[in-house]
């Protein structure tokens, strides 16, 4: 009697086939399924209750004990985790390759055995111990309390790492870790959903804080089932493009703190370097007196940041118009064109329309919307803007001009940066209670604020 059978799953979101797919029906992937062995999966896997089952019990009686936290001393990771490492929890850090996710963690698991002084452990199923030992070296790192490891079973990690006790552990990358229950390939789908489940079990019972390194496919997101972004406590994206030295760091999930906050950092030749004010740095190269290119204030997290955005406006040279946008999401833009095209009568039908934030960095707050229009607007007049003002605002469809939160964190960043006119919706504009030095606008819709733009 055949005591194996195969049968086929989704890559990226888990769906089981019993026969191969192209497109996968549930999530739309094309090409993402692999044959995998049903024999080991169907035997249950059991994870031991060691204690004793819990019973329900009222809200109120819990104590409502502060999660204790861990600062790594590192202030960007420290923020974009909320304050600091819970105890027991599992980060799982993503990002495209080479862009500095095991530099990082050897950063942090340096700085918070440096001032601890108790081990941590460096698993690495990648990278050789002399691989991570040059790193080392390039990062001034020498320490005895890191512990390498390099294995990809992950029952004897925890062996392992139950006997050391570490202050934190690294695993470089889930990708590489397997469990003997499955026979499948490390990699798959069930490989990594099994591990990361089983070092959550492990960090939880154990207290001990697990860094979960996760590789990211094409299309950018989390390889491997969607699943594992919902297994471990905080998901942690690292942003960046290899044209430029600076990284982001972005919490798109956190249990223990808010989301949207970001670290950013700065890649040198010895390390990643945190950067205290990401506004001066985004703001670096911007050219004065040119058309097309405005500064918003916009806020990630509970920091505010100034980018700068560009645009390019020109006569199109096809039937079709050209729309493209870099670092914001095109449908906006779309939207946005429109509206300058009725609200304001700017003919821009038969314009060719480029938007880019400068630096390479992503915004997607509404905020950024008077931005794009202004500078939409500049390029198409080929007039520049006084390069001492800043906008925020939401844009509507009958071109009105929404209130956005925290106006006054905005406006005391841009006063602080050395703007000194400020362009806001009206709402904000009344309700504002310190205007920082700026001479600040308030308008009603787009038509207003581009009066006094070009007036
Ligand atoms: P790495 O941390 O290996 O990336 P990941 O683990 O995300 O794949 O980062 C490697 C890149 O960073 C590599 O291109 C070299 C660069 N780097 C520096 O520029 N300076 C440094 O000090 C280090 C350690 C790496
Ligand atoms: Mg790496």
């Amino acid at each position: 009697m055949p005591t194996s059978k195969t049968f086929f799953q989704c890559q990226s979101c888990g769906y089981i086939s019993p026969k191969w797919l192209g497109k996968c029906p549930d999530c739309g992937t094309w090409n993402s399924f692999t044959e995998e062995i049903s024999e080991a999966t169907t035997r249950k896997i059991k994870y031991k209750q060691d204690a004793e089952k819990p019973e329900p019990f009222p809200l109120n009686s819990i104590k409502g004990e502060l999660q204790e936290r861990t600062k790594t001393n590192i202030k960007e990771l420290d923020r974009a985790l909320g304050g600091g490492i819970v105890a027991g929890s599992v980060v799982l850090i993503g990002g495209d390759p080479g862009i500095g996710k095991s530099t990082l963690l050897l950063q942090t698991l340096s700085s918070l055995s440096e001032m601890c002084k108790k081990q941590v452990l460096y698993v690495s199923g990648e990278e050789s111990p002399e691989q991570i030992k040059l790193r080392a070296d390039r990062l001034g790192i020498n320490s005895e309390y890191i512990i390498l490891f390099s294995e990809t079973s992950v029952n004897t990690i925890m062996k392992t790492a139950q006997k050391i006790a570490p202050k934190a552990i690294v695993i470089d990358s889930i990708q590489t870790m397997y469990t003997d229950e499955l026979i499948s390939a490390p990699g798959s789908v069930s490989q990594v959903r099994e591990c990361a489940t089983k070092l959550m079990h492990f960090a939880k019972k154990t207290n001990i804080p697990v860094f979960i390194v996760g590789h990211v496919t094409k299309e950018g997101s989390i390889a491997g089932p969607r699943i594992l972004e919902h297994i471990v406590d905080t998901v942690l994206y690292f942003e960046g493009d290899s044209g430029h030295t600076y990284r982001i760091l972005r919490a798109v999930k956190n249990r223990f703190g808010s989301t949207n906050e970001i670290g950013v950092f700065e890649m040198s030749d010895n390390g990643l370097k945190g950067v205290e004010n990401p506004s001066e740095l985004f703001l670096l190269e911007r050219p004065f007196n040119v058309s097309g290119s405005v500064v918003v204030a916009c806020i990630e997290g509970t920091r505010p940041l100034l980018v700068e955005i560009q645009s390019l406006v020109c006569q199109t040279n096809f039937g079709m118009p050209r729309r493209t946008c870099l670092g914001v999401d095109i449908n906006k833009v779309n939207l946005l064109i429109a509206v300058l095209e009725k609200r304001a009568g700017l003919r821009l039908g038969a314009m060719d329309i480029f938007v880019n934030v400068a630096g390479g960095i992503k915004v997607n707050e509404p905020a950024v919307d008077l931005g794009i229009i202004s500078a939409i607007a500049s390029s198409f007049k080929d007039t520049p803007i006084n390069h001492k003002l800043i906008f925020f605002g939401e844009v509507g469809l009958s071109g009105e001009v929404r209130a956005v939160n925290q106006a006054e964190l905005r406006l005391k960043e841009a006063s602080n940066t050395g703007f000194n006119t400020a362009i806001i919706p009206i709402y904000n504009y009344e309700n504002l209670k310190n205007n920082y030095g700026l001479k600040v606008i308030g308008v009603k819709n787009v038509y207003e604020c581009l009066q006094n733009i070009f007036s």
